[in-house]
């Protein structure tokens, strides 16, 4: 079948350590892995006639850098900053210049964890969260940006 070549496209970012899913303290963060999530949001994309383009760094530099290729070339962003969530001013300014819905999303709760998890830097900027639903919630959040693109 030919390709929708003016489907939205949805920037899905990933931080630090989260490369390592499904090896990474799985009792915590689940056996899925980091390729097993990016295929999914990828094929429910197509399904959502949306462009799913996904990106991981361990680097701050490197996610800023990417945020700021998103004017112009997406319509949205999706991103688990990971560690970042809790110390990045400069991710949160890099976001902050986007005029697209904004997705803040979390495998885990971070309100159930360690009182350093409870604080987001970017919280108060983003259009909508997902939080605890594992796996699960990228595609909840590919759902919720799908529905906000199309209103
Ligand atoms: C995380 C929660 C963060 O506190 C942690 O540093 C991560 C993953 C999550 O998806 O639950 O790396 O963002």
């Amino acid at each position: 079948m030919e390709k929708n070549t003016n489907r939205k496209k949805i920037l899905v970012i990933h931080g630090p350590n989260l490369n390592l899913l499904g090896k990474r303290e799985p009792d915590i963060y689940g056996h899925q892995t980091l390729d097993g999530i990016n295929t999914k949001l990828k094929a429910r994309g197509e399904e959502l006639d949306l462009s799913v383009e996904t990106f991981q760094s361990n680097h701050e530099g490197d996610i800023v850098e990417k945020i700021q290729q998103a004017p112009g070339s997406f319509h949205g962003v999706l991103i688990n900053p990971a560690a970042f969530t809790h110390t990045s001013i400069a991710i949160r300014d890099a976001l902050s210049m986007l005029n697209m819905p904004l997705i803040e999303i979390h495998l885990t709760n971070i309100y159930k964890r360690e009182t350093f998890r409870h604080v987001s830097m970017i919280s108060d900027i983003v259009t909508g969260r997902i939080s605890g639903f594992g796996h699960h919630g990228y595609l909840l959040a590919l759902e919720g940006l799908a529905q906000m693109l199309s209103s």
